[in-house]
């Protein structure tokens, strides 16, 4: 049995937590997924495992995502992602509505499967069903040879390494890695994105494991913020345009390791309901960072300091104006609007983390959760 927990002790490299340390390799795992496939100086994007059928996803009329859990945001992401950069229209489904609903499904409709484990049964049946109705399927898992790989007509891996902490870090980022790569080669064969920005977004990709390292510094601030609001009932999540799904990352994270009820709401749907939660004892958490809705996401935050709603605000360095109005903020790297949710969903790992270490939670295993679920 010691030699068990020795073996454990090992295998954690240091940290307390798989968690953390699953946290604290983000910038290792995304450049493993981006390596030999991806070279910016010389304007190259190789997907080893998408070839025969790359035309069917540059020619798709409409791409299907499926998934569940934290890999259902990687796909909400890449839904902006791919809407912008190869305007092909996107919906984000749940696996476990989309193959309960009869969902229209054409001959050649392209499916991309999103999977940390390959093995959720609800997202495993949801591409059986497309299958049989003649849709093509890509894969985008991290455990090799895991079944939905397996049953998808081609796809990428993420190659993040083994995950062990139920809830998921290190997978998300390499998801969105991997689904970015797949949107910009899509783009650049389809004409959608001009030869500057196909570059400039392929330099700033190539920087995203340095930008994540730098945010990782901010992990003793996250603690000392954590330990104000371990106590905390509720927690609200804020975000627009790339960093709506990262809110509803956040909130999730909370949720699954902390026990805190959270939510994650796009912040102008705010007014539509959650407002009406929002006084002293509420912490809300915006992910405010410089792109095209911050003027907007500004305003929200005046609406929520309005009603006395403890702000903690996610910024680019050197914003000067949301630390004015904010009570806690948190600087990350600047970078382009369409990568910033590797970048901006880093503290709220780790602010989930420590309040979830703080509540003496076991974070690495939550009650009621599993890695993989392979019932429905
Ligand atoms: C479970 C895990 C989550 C994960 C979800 C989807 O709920 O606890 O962390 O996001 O399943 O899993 P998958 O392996 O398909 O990405």
């Amino acid at each position: 049995h010691t030699l068990d927990m020795e073996l454990e002790a090992i295998e954690k490299g240091g940290y307390e937590h798989f968690m953390l340390k699953e946290i604290f390799e983000q910038p290792r795992s995304i450049g493993d997924c981006m390596r030999g496939r991806l070279d910016a100086n010389n304007g190259r994007l190789v997907l080893g495992g998408i070839r025969e059928y790359a035309n069917k996803l540059i020619n798709a009329d409409r791409i299907i995502i499926v998934a569940c859990g934290t890999s259902w945001h990687a796909g909400l992401v890449a839904e902006y992602f791919f809407e912008e950069f190869c305007r092909i229209p996107v919906e984000v489904e749940y696996a476990s509505e989309f193959r309960y609903r009869n969902p229209v499904i054409k001959e050649g409709d392209v499916v991309i499967a999103i999977s940390q484990s390959g093995e959720t049964a609800d997202t495993l049946a949801a591409i059986e069903l497309a299958k049989s109705k003649g849709a093509i399927i890509f894969g985008v898992c991290n455990v090799v040879g895991s079944s939905i790989a397996r049953t998808s007509h081609e796809g990428a891996y993420t190659h993040a390494g083994p995950e062990i902490g139920v809830a998921s870090t290190k997978a998300f980022t390499a998801q969105l890695t991997v689904l970015n790569m797949i949107a910009l080669r899509v783009a650049h064969s389809k004409g959608t994105i001009t030869e500057s920005r196909y570059h400039e977004l392929l330099v700033e990709l190539e920087n995203i494991p340095s930008k994540v390292e730098q945010a990782l510094k901010l992990d003793a601030q996250i603690e000392h913020i954590s330990n104000e609001f371990k106590d905390s009932k509720n927690f609200l999540y804020l975000g627009r345009g790339y960093n709506f799904p990262v809110a509803l990352e956040g909130a999730l994270k909370l949720k699954e390791i902390s026990y805190i009820h959270a939510e994650g709401y796009p912040a102008a749907e705010m007014k539509h309901g959650p407002i009406a939660l929002i006084d002293e004892e509420m912490p809300v958490v915006f992910i405010a960072t410089r792109d095209s809705s911050y003027d907007k996401v500004v305003s929200n935050i005046q609406e929520v300091k309005a009603r006395k709603g403890r702000v903690i605000a996610i910024v680019t360095e050197g914003d000067a104006l949301i630390p004015q109005m904010a009570e806690f903020v948190i600087e990350v790297p600047r970078t382009d609007e369409a990568l910033m949710p590797m970048v901006s969903v880093i503290p709220l790992q780790l602010l989930s983390y420590h309040i979830a270490v703080m509540r003496g939670c076991n974070v690495d295993q939550p009650r009621n959760l599993a890695k993989s679920v392979t019932v429905e």
